[in-house]
């Protein structure tokens, strides 16, 4: 990617620009709880995003997308928003760092990826993540990196329609080879766990459903809605923190739609503390039961799966799988699985195998390699 990178660079604006990347995200447990003031369990993945920049010294911004083979040209106030998607996500990073005071100019670039789009692992945080962490660089601006993170957040709240939390920026971010990240999205502080389940005898997998997921506009901002409704009646800024009991006491006075989120939402909250208790014992059988509880607590009541996605997590179990559930935001994309070693291939087979016959495609298998975070190369 690095190569394609420079060398297209090189061919439509000549030489001297500098390299950068950011990471896409997996999440072992913790989905739809950032933006409810409670816990993530993040980390940075091998895939991403490269980016060729080189400061133009205009106003104006020129941009190539070497996947799309699309270019973009747009200037850095507020009513130059670009009209293609890609770009308003360089735009929305961009006027984030002029808002924070940052004066930054144009510049040229042409970026590459290798995050599957749509899959649930973050490929517009890490767009986002390379542009903020560049520019910060480039022009020495000393934003610090969580901020660079909510850069790519209002972002996504301003520029393109989705409400989100922090936890893809903030992994793509701070993402560290070999290690989770376990973020209080409440309070910001986080700590980095040591995570190698190979070690003891399991493998971290994602199957990939190819059901493209699609979160600008859409479900994703009604389910955070329906929070912040719940948060009120009970009096509180987040659901974080609310007891199954609290939310029984006010079941009459929100509707059953909300109820069931909400119950999701706390539930979840309780399984990312277990999990990493259970990990500080080794104890993956606990993981993976709370993953599967994850799965089928966002297929229920959060409603954020499809079909294609409940069969994946129920073949898995049928292999025997010891955790399986849908990662990301939802409504398509990937499972993200623990595996024992010995179960692996089978698994691979089966799941193959099976959901190609049901749905007439086969679904990707990744392994997850747990890499580092922004930087550059
Ligand atoms: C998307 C959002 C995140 C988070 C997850 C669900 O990836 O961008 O902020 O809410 O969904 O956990």
């Amino acid at each position: 990617m690095k190569n394609r990178v420079s060398q297209k660079f090189a061919e439509i604006y000549g030489q001297g620009a500098t390299l950068f990347a950011s990471p896409g995200r997996i999440n072992l447990i913790g989905e739809h709880t950032d933006y409810n003031g409670g816990f993530v369990f993040p980390g940075a993945v091998d895939k991403g995003i490269v980016a060729a920049i080189r400061l133009n010294g205009t106003d104006k911004v020129r941009a190539f997308a070497l996947d799309l083979n699309e270019s973009a040209e747009f200037g850095l106030a507020e009513e130059d928003k670009p009209a293609q998607s890609w770009a308003c996500y360089i735009f929305g990073v961009c006027r984030e760092i002029q808002k924070r005071g940052g004066v930054i100019g144009g510049f040229d670039t042409v970026f590459a990826g290798d995050v599957p789009l749509g899959a649930g692992m973050s490929s517009s945080a890490a767009l986002e993540s390379t542009f903020a962490f560049a520019l910060n660089h480039l022009y020495n601006l000393g934003i610090e990196k969580f901020e660079l993170a909510r850069i790519g957040q209002s972002t996504e709240h301003n520029y393109c329609g989705v409400k989100c939390g922090i936890m893809d920026q903030f992994a793509s971010v701070h993402g560290k080879a070999g290690h989770l990240m376990r973020l209080d999205c409440r309070s910001m502080e986080f700590t980095y766990f040591p995570f190698d389940p190979t070690k003891h005898g399991y493998r971290l997998m994602l199957v990939n459903s190819c059901v493209k997921h699609e979160l600008v506009g859409s479900p994703y901002n009604d389910r955070r809605a329906s929070c912040e409704r719940v948060a009120a009646v009970l009096g509180q800024e987040f659901l974080r923190g609310a007891t199954m009991e609290q939310l029984e006491a006010i079941k009459d006075k929100i509707s059953e739609e909300d109820y069931l989120r909400a119950r999701y939402v706390i539930g979840e909250e309780q399984r990312v503390l277990d999990v990493c208790e259970a990990l500080e014992r080794d104890d993956y059988e606990t993981v993976g039961k709370r993953m599967y509880e994850t799965h089928w607590g966002m297929s229920r009541d959060y409603e954020v799966s499809c079909e294609e996605l409940d069969f994946l997590a129920t073949v898995a179990e049928e292999c025997g799988v010891t955790g399986s559930r849908i990662m990301g935001g939802g409504f398509g994309g990937c499972t993200i699985n623990l595996v024992k070693e010995e179960l692996y291939d089978n698994f691979v087979k089966t799941v193959t195998e099976r959901f190609a016959a049901k749905y007439g495609h086969e679904p990707k298998v990744y392994p997850v390699v747990i890499s580092d975070g922004s930087r550059l190369l």
